[in-house]
C-alpha cells in the first residue's frame, strides 16, 4: 500500500477500507507520510467526501493513535463539551467553570484556532503564566480536587488529530463533515468522559453553513459516540453573527470574565445555560432542563462560577490579577472606530469574514509555525436587528499594526449589511438533539 495510491483512489471517488485508513493514520502519526501527501488526501476528502463507514474507521484510528485517558479514578459522571467552531465562541470558558462550580467534574481537552475560528487554548494563553499543557497526573488531580481542568491535547492523546488539526488549519481543509466529526470524536473518545455535549454551529461563521448540514454532522457524531458507549447530546446553535461582541483572544477573555460576573451578552449567556443544562442532565445532576437552568443561574448570579474560574486559573499557573482586573490582559496599541456609512437596521454580518479579519490582524495562524498576537481583535457595537444612524460606531478594531488596522476597518465596514426594516429576533439555539 502506498499513500500515492490512496490519494488517487480518493481523488477518483473511491471509498477507503478500514485497513487502508488504519495504515494511513498510523504511518502519518509516525512521520512516515509527509504533510504534502496528507494535504492532498485531505483536499481529496473535501471534494469526494467519506461515507459513514470511512468516517467511523477514521475516528477510531485517530482515537487509537495514542493513549486513552482513564478518568475512572474521578468520582461521578464525567461530562465533556466540544464546539464545532465559531467566531467569538468563548462558550467553554464560561460553561466549564459554571458546571464545575456545581460539583460536576469537567475534564476538557480543547483546541487552538482552526481556520477562521478561534480556539479555547489560544484564548487561555492570553493569561500570563497559564499552562495549557498539563501532564496526565496533574490534569486528573485538578479534576479530582477542584472539578475542572482544561488542557490542550497531551502529546500522546489522539496525536493523529493533533497533527491533522494543525495541517487542516492552514490548507483550507477544515470544512468537511467527516474530517470535523473524526477530529472531534477521536479526541472525545480518547479523553475518557462518560457523557459528551456537542455545540454544533450553523451559519456563515461556522464550518456547516446551514442548520441541515449542522444536523447531519451532529447525527454523525452522536452515532459514533453512542456506538462507543457514550451518552451523547447535541445542541444546534446559530453562528450567523459572532457570539457575544468580542472576537480575538484577550478581548474574548474579558467578555468571559464579564459573563461570569453576570453581565455578559445575552446570546452567550443563553447558549451557556442551554449547554450547561444538557451537561447537568447528562451528569444526572438535575431532573429537567428547567431545574438545571435554575441551578446554573443561581451559580452564575451568586458569583460561584466566577470564584471557580479564579480557582481554575490559579491551579493552572495563570496570573489571577489579570482576571480580577482585565485591563492587565494584553492590550493592543491601536484602537480604531469603524463608522456606519448609512442609516438602517443591521440585517446581516458576514461572520466568516469577521473571523478572517481577526486572522489578518494577527489573532490566528496563516502557517503552522505562526505566533499569535493575543491583544488584537474586534469589538462589535452593533449586531443583527440593531438600528444605526450614519456615523455611529459599529465596531472597534484593536490592532498592533497601522496598515493591518486600516485594511481591517475597510473589510469590517463591508461585512455589515443594512436594510430599512428590522428582522425578526434571532434564536441562538435552534434545536437540542438527545
Ligand atoms: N473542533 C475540532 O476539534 N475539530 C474540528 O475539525 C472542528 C472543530
Amino acid at each position: 500500500m502506498t499513500m500515492y495510491e490512496l490519494i488517487l483512489k480518493k481523488k477518483r471517488g473511491g471509498a477507503l477500507t478500514s485497513e487502508e485508513i488504519n495504515w494511513m493514520v498510523r504511518e502519518y502519526t509516525n512521520g512516515c507520510i509527509p504533510d504534502y501527501q496528507m494535504s492532498a488526501m485531505l483536499m481529496a476528502v473535501c471534494f469526494q467526501k467519506m461515507n459513514t463507514e470511512e468516517t467511523t474507521a477514521l475516528t477510531l484510528a485517530m482515537a487509537d493513535s495514542g493513549d486513552r485517558m482513564d478518568l475512572s479514578s474521578i468520582k461521578g459522571i464525567k461530562v465533556d463539551k466540544h464546539s464545532t467552531g465559531g467566531v467569538g465562541d468563548k462558550t467553554s470558558l464560561v460553561l466549564a467553570p459554571l458546571v464545575a462550580s456545581l460539583g460536576i467534574p469537567v475534564a476538557k481537552m480543547s483546541g487552538r484556532g482552526l481556520g477562521h475560528t478561534g480556539g479555547t487554548i489560544d484564548k487561555l494563553e492570553s493569561i500570563s503564566g497559564f499552562r495549557t499543557s498539563l501532564s496526565e497526573e496533574e490534569f486528573l488531580k485538578n479534576v479530582a480536587d477542584i472539578h475542572i481542568a482544561i488542557a490542550g491535547q497531551t502529546k500522546n492523546l489522539a496525536p493523529a488529530d493533533k497533527k491533522l488539526y494543525a495541517l487542516r488549519d492552514v490548507t483550507g481543509t477544515v470544512d468537511n463533515l467527516s474530517l470535523i466529526a473524526s477530529s472531534i470524536m477521536s479526541k472525545k473518545l480518547a479523553s475518557g468522559a462518560d457523557a459528551i455535549v456537542l455545540d454544533v454551529k450553523a451559519g456563515d461563521g461556522a464550518f456547516m453553513k446551514t442548520p441541515g448540514e449542522a444536523k447531519a454532522l451532529a447525527r454523525m457524531m452522536i452515532q459514533i459516540g453512542e456506538k462507543a458507549g457514550k451518552a451523547m447530546t447535541a445542541v444546534i446553535s446559530d453562528m450567523n453573527q459572532p457570539l457575544g461582541n468580542a472576537v480575538g483572544n484577550a478581548l474574548e477573555l474579558e467578555e468571559v470574565i464579564a459573563t461570569l460576573k453576570g453581565h455578559g451578552p445575552e446570546d452567550l449567556t443563553e447558549l451557556v445555560f442551554t449547554l450547561g443544562a444538557c451537561m447537568l442532565l447528562s451528569a444526572k445532576a438535575a431532573d429537567s432542563m428547567e431545574d438545571a437552568e435554575k441551578k446554573l443561574q443561581d451559580a452564575l448570579f451568586s458569583g460561584k462560577a466566577y470564584g471557580k474560574f479564579l480557582e481554575f486559573v490559579k491551579a493552572q499557573g495563570g496570573n489571577t490579577d489579570q482576571v480580577e482586573d482585565p485591563c492587565l490582559l494584553p492590550q493592543a496599541s491601536l484602537r480604531m472606530e469603524v463608522y456606519a456609512d448609512r442609516e438602517g437596521f443591521v440585517t446581516g454580518i458576514h461572520t466568516e469574514e469577521i473571523g478572517r479579519i481577526c486572522l489578518l490582524l494577527g489573532g490566528g495562524r496563516a502557517v503552522k509555525e505562526d505566533p499569535i498576537d493575543p491583544a488584537v481583535g474586534i469589538v462589535l457595537h452593533r449586531k443583527i436587528g440593531d438600528f444605526v444612524k450614519k456615523g455611529d460606531s459599529i465596531a472597534t478594531i484593536c490592532a498592533n499594526d497601522k496598515t493591518k488596522c486600516q485594511a481591517a476597518g475597510d473589510r469590517l465596514k463591508a461585512a455589515y449589511e443594512y436594510g430599512d426594516r428590522s428582522l425578526e429576533e434571532r434564536k441562538i439555539v435552534y434545536e437540542v438533539i438527545h
